[in-house]
């Protein structure tokens, strides 16, 4: 999604400015642009190609240069991604802005200033931000922009700088993401920390409705009812090993590869399954509630409907898990003794915390984020939280970020199946082993890899495929074609195998793969028969089967031997080689694998 930078210094700030945007660019963009304040006047550069050619044109074609100013990385909401669209966007000369998010009375506004003679050259929402901010200063831009905020009905992040206001970058956020930098006589705005990493490492993380004013002085901040506040100034340090590929081609395959260490990190260091890994006030929550709603979007919804096999296997509490875009607009009856539990790598995407809010303004009181980032929005909007410990991910293709929500998840089954009495002590041990291990399991299956790429090179000639699984591993067959399609851009569906001969067995052809994950759990044999019957349709089957199956290649059946059955955790060993296979697929197809077409990472608009 749309990034933002700003930057008020006494040294030249465009390469802090461009530097901050490569960072931003995991995020996912389509254009980008930068605009500072040169010799008393707003100058820019923007580009509709990768920000390696923004840095190219403001250092050798048009050596911009100043010590204030702002940049962006757009991911089109209104309006294509040309030139003229990308921000920057300027009023009358005098005001840029960059702004992300959407502004959802953008054609009143842009109404209400053409009849005060503003043009509108972009098709963009943020034009009227940048016409209304200009039309209503009167020599303070911190207050304009605590005024003009008051018009906007929608969520947005934005960073202003005026060309009367020599040293001063104003920001605002709602809904969207926004942080400060605090350096040494200079100060910065970002959408992520990770933007500034090399520049700063103390950050106040903006509270929604802020308005912050950053200048050569310092930082002032006016809260939603515009009266000053103050936020703590945290120092945020190891970002930056995460931009750097190492010996990796891109960062999904990077960050597939850390997955042990991820999940090493996510593992609770404590010997026993206590709620107080959930918060303070866990015990006391969990001993009140009766069921559990789950709400999360895309790869992190996929960790939630597995999480609820476990959830009402080992701990024997209903569970539901929903779309949070649906659940935000669906008529539903609140429980209040359920336990919203929002799942979400970025802790900013908008459906699930706009979901978050609906299930609170609904009577839910509980409330627990697994999340992959301890500042986020919905980290704070939670009454409980356990963070993954990931690291920042970088690929648009969730990876590590969904194994290591699977982890935390587990522990919240055994957690609360234990202050339940359907754990034992020596039941407990044996989990906790399971997970210690888990690990070095995933280290075998890495090992896989070259075996995978032969499979890929096949993949990469196919334009559909269709991904079985059972029970446990349903999920996972889900989240192995949404990996495929995402990048690879091949067409593929997941359906659980006893599904296949009520519909999607009529696509099953000699040109159809049929990726199955078959684990050595109670439905094996059953998932057996599903496969003959692909088999007696001619469908080239390609099966991930644990070791102690006994499935075997054959003619139309090739297979790939994991370990032996893993019990509970298997669907976080069997998620890994479909991360490969759609990566090495999305590889051999030529695809750009960090940023697919037409996504973004942190999804903040709705
Ligand atoms: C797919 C993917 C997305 C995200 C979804 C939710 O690989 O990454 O489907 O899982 O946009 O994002 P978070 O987890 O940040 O809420």
């Amino acid at each position: 999604m749309c990034g933002i930078v700003g930057a008020v210094a006494q040294r030249n700030i465009v390469p802090v400015l461009v530097e901050g945007l490569r960072r931003l660019e995991y995020r996912g963009y389509d254009s980008c642009g930068v605009a500072v304040l040169s010799n008393g006047e707003p100058r820019r550069a923007r580009s509709v190609a990768r920000v390696a050619d923004l840095d190219e044109q403001v250092v050798r074609e048009t050596q911009l240069s100043g010590m204030t100013g702002i940049a962006h990385t757009r991911w089109a909401t209104h309006g294509a991604p040309v030139t003229h669209n990308a921000h920057p966007i300027f009023s009358r000369d005098t005001v840029a802005l960059v702004h992300n998010g959407i502004i959802e009375n953008y054609e009143a506004l842009r109404e209400m200033l053409r009849g005060k003679g503003y043009e509108f050259v972009s098709q963009t929402d943020t034009e009227v931000i940048a016409h209304l901010i200009h039309s209503m200063y009167r020599g303070d831009l911190f207050q304009t922009v605590r005024d003009a905020v008051q018009q906007l009905h929608g969520a947005y992040a934005i960073a202003v700088i005026h060309k009367d206001q020599p040293h001063t970058v104003v920001g605002a956020r709602q809904g969207s993401p926004l942080v400060v930098g605090v350096g040494e006589g200079e100060n910065f705005l970002a959408s992520d920390a990770l933007a500034l990493a090399g520049s700063t490492d103390r950050f106040a993380f903006l509270e929604e409705g802020d308005v912050v004013e950053i200048t050569l002085e310092g930082v002032k901040i006016a809260d939603r009812d515009g009266l000053p506040a103050q936020r703590e100034v945290r120092v945020v340090s190891a970002y930056g090993g995460a931009v750097e590929l190492g010996p990796y081609r891109h960062f999904m395959q990077k960050e597939i590869f850390e997955q042990p260490r991820a999940i090493t990190d996510t593992i609770p260091q404590s010997d026993s399954f206590d709620a107080d890994l959930f918060g303070e006030k866990a015990a006391g929550v969990f001993s009140e509630i009766d069921s559990i709603l789950i709400l999360a979007c895309g790869t992190s919804y996929y960790s939630g409907l597995t999480a609820k096999y476990w959830l009402e296997s080992i701990a024997k509490i209903p569970t539901q898990v929903e779309i949070a875009s649906e659940y935000r607009y669906r008529e539903s009856v609140p429980n209040p003794k359920s336990l919203v539990v929002t799942i979400s790598q970025s802790g900013e995407t908008a459906d699930t915390i706009a979901a978050l809010k609906h299930a609170q303004s609904l009577g839910h009181k509980h409330t627990l984020a697994i999340c992959n980032v301890a500042t986020s929005a919905m980290v704070r909007q939670t009454e409980l939280a356990f963070l993954t410990h990931a690291g920042t991910e970088i690929g648009v293709a969730s990876t590590k970020a969904f194994t290591t929500q699977l982890t935390a998840l587990f522990v919240l089954a055994v957690t609360l199946a234990k202050m339940r009495g359907f754990v034992d002590a020596k039941r407990e041990a044996a989990y906790l082993a399971q997970l210690r291990h888990l690990p070095a399991a995933l280290n075998s299956v890495l090992a896989l890899e070259p075996q995978i790429i032969a499979w890929s090179e096949e993949f990469a000639r196919k334009e559909n495929a269709l991904f079985l699984g059972r029970g446990l591993h349903y999920p996972i067959a889900l989240e192995g074609a949404l990996k495929l399609k995402e990048i690879s851009y091949i067409h593929a569906e997941a359906y659980p195998a006893g599904e296949l001969k009520h519909g999607p067995l009529a696509l099953v052809t000699e040109a159809m793969p049929v990726v199955t994950v078959a684990p050595n759990d109670a439905l094996l044999d059953k998932l057996k028969s599903n496969m003959q019957e692909v088999r007696a349709r001619g469908g080239e089957l390609y099966v991930f089967a644990d070791a102690d199956t006994r499935i075997v290649s054959e003619d139309g059946i090739q297979v790939i031997r994991m370990p032996e059955h893993y019990g509970a955790l298997s669907p976080i060993l069997h998620v890994v080689p479909l991360q490969m296979l759609a990566y090495h697929t999305a590889c051999a197809r030529g695809t750009d694998v960090d940023k697919p077409r037409n996504l973004a990472k942190s999804v903040t608009v709705e």
